[in-house]
């Protein structure tokens, strides 16, 4: 039994910050930001708008594009690392948003690698029976919890959400083909966000030092990045009996244009197979896949047949890949 994406849907704020936005506002530079990371510019959401308002487009969009009705999802799985509340979910907040049924609805935290987390679980949901339809969604609004003197995260991210509906295939050519996932939480601190939960809880102390933000060992972040997403992506091809060079589009996680072009060098996939919406968005965490594979969808550059790979890294550390036959 195999499992595909019915249907893909996006939410993509319309407000945009642009490097030179970002040069009024930290000591960069759009060379700079350019040159070490591929972004241009990338999208903040609009005041009074939640994580769940966007999950709860994107998952409207999704449904719409695999016709399928609200009332015939089984389950809500949401993958953030910005969430709405600490408790209860975004998947929760977002459940009546969407017009879903008293379904499960759950929240994946594991960061940049969510959307994969997410699409694998769901795989293991259709394929027990548990459910016939999963709706998963990818949803960030790390503009919130940025901070905004850092120069070395603050011009990295941006908000976004990407949702995907995930349901039986047809025949079995056609679907998920293969997936690996895992992590490392030795490396948890490279890339976190110290206070706000249990271990430190607001105080004034927390606010002041700016422990609500998202704290990153860039360069270190880099090294792991590059090792993870290569061997992530190494085992799914060895999974699946597929060479690098037989991708015919590698949609990875997009964080830097530079762990991108290293990652796609080592598994012998060329730059044209690459997919790419950094320069426009950013690095979006959970939401950039689905994003992207959205983009490439309607750019013409994903059709049915193809054999498109998939790869992500994120705090945790974690990471994952997934080869699809579309
Ligand atoms: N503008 C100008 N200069 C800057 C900026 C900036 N925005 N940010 C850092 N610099 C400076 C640093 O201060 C440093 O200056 P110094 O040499 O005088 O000390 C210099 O640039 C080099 O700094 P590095 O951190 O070594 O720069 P690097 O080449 O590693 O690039 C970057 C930094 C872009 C953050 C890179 O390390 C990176 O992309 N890392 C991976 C980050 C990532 O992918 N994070 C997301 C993970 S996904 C998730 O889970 C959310």
């Amino acid at each position: 039994m195999r499992t595909r994406i019915l249907g893909l849907g996006t939410s993509i704020p319309e407000q945009i910050l642009t490097n030179a936005d970002l040069e009024r506002i930290v000591d960069t530079s759009d060379e700079w930001i350019r040159s070490r990371t591929g972004i241009e510019e990338r999208r903040r959401i609009e005041d009074g708008r939640d994580c769940s308002d966007l999950v709860a487009e994107a998952c409207v969009n999704a449904l719409a594009d695999a016709a399928v009705k609200p009332e015939e999802i089984d389950a809500l799985i949401t993958a953030t690392a910005t969430a709405d509340t600490l408790f209860p979910s975004t998947a929760a907040w977002a459940q009546p948003k969407i017009g879903l049924r008293r379904i499960p609805v759950f929240d994946i935290s594991s960061a940049c690698s969510g959307f994969l987390y997410a699409n694998i679980v769901a795989e293991g949901l259709v394929a027990t029976g548990s459910a016939r339809r999963v709706l998963i969604c990818g949803s960030e609004v790390l503009s919130r919890l940025t901070n905004w003197r850092d120069r070395g995260t603050c011009v990295l991210f941006g908000d976004g959400a990407g949702a995907a509906v995930i349901g039986r295939s047809e025949n079995d050519d056609r679907g998920l083909l293969g997936s690996t996932w895992g992590a490392d939480g030795s490396l948890a601190e490279l890339l976190w966000l110290p206070a706000g939960g249990t271990r430190f809880p607001a105080t004034h102390e927390t606010v002041e030092h700016r422990k609500h933000t998202i704290h990153m060992c860039g360069n270190e972040v880099f090294k792991h990045a590059v090792k993870a997403m290569e061997r992530a992506v190494g085992e799914v091809l060895d999974r699946t009996g597929v060479r690098g060079e037989d991708v015919d589009l590698f949609v990875p996680h997009q964080a830097n244009v530079r762990i991108i072009k290293k990652t796609a060098e080592r598994a012998g996939i060329p730059m044209e197979k690459v997919y790419l919406t950094i320069h426009k968005y950013g690095n979006t965490s959970a939401a950039s896949i689905p994003m992207a594979l959205k983009d490439a969808e309607e750019s013409g550059r994903l059709r049915e047949g193809n054999l498109v790979l998939c790869a992500a890294f994120g705090s945790g550390f974690t990471w994952a890949a997934a080869l699809y036959r579309w």
